[in-house]
């Protein structure tokens, strides 16, 4: 990974631990996740010590501490979507996800690359619920069948 964009970026917070999350949201938008060496620089950047830089990445859900598949299954957890029963669509994109032996676990990123699952909150389309949104287009109304439909379109088309 070429940390020069990161360095730059990270020079805006310098010296600023009350900056610790923007700087992991920007670290997040660049590299895409946060290892363990991302963090580092974090840390050393802003006078705090990594294990407070990761206590924090890990605590919060909008930080990946490893990288996203290439699609990333935005499934939405809020109420609307709770209420039409968003369970039943992540039990079915868990399901589907899932290989013999190997259950798959929302936060994931499958073996072959292609997806993660990650929950969250209201999508800001709750006439649609239950929703989610992968690689910036939503899909609404949906059920267990058509949500894993979406998946296996997006997969078939990404070979
Ligand atoms: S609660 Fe799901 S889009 Fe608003």
């Amino acid at each position: 990974m070429d940390y020069n964009e990161l360095d730059q970026a990270l020079k805006h917070y310098e010296g600023d631990p009350l900056a610790l999350i923007p700087a992991l949201q920007k670290a997040q938008d660049i590299c895409g996740y946060l290892p363990p060496e991302v963090i580092t620089r974090i840390a050393a950047k802003l006078n705090i010590s990594p294990a407070n830089v990761q206590g924090v990445a890990t605590f919060y859900a909008q930080f990946r501490l490893k990288p996203a598949g290439k699609h990333l299954v935005m499934l939405c957890q809020g109420t609307a979507c709770h209420v039409n029963n968003s369970a039943a669509i992540e039990e079915a994109i868990i399901s589907h996800l899932s290989a013999p032996g190997a259950p798959y676990r929302e936060g994931d990123t499958t073996p072959d690359g292609l997806f993660t699952l990650k929950n969250v909150a209201c999508l800001g389309c709750c006439s649609l619920s239950p929703a989610m949104m992968i690689n910036g287009e939503t899909y609404g109304s949906l059920t267990p069948d058509k949500a894993v439909a979406v998946l296996k379109e997006i997969a078939s088309a990404s070979n």
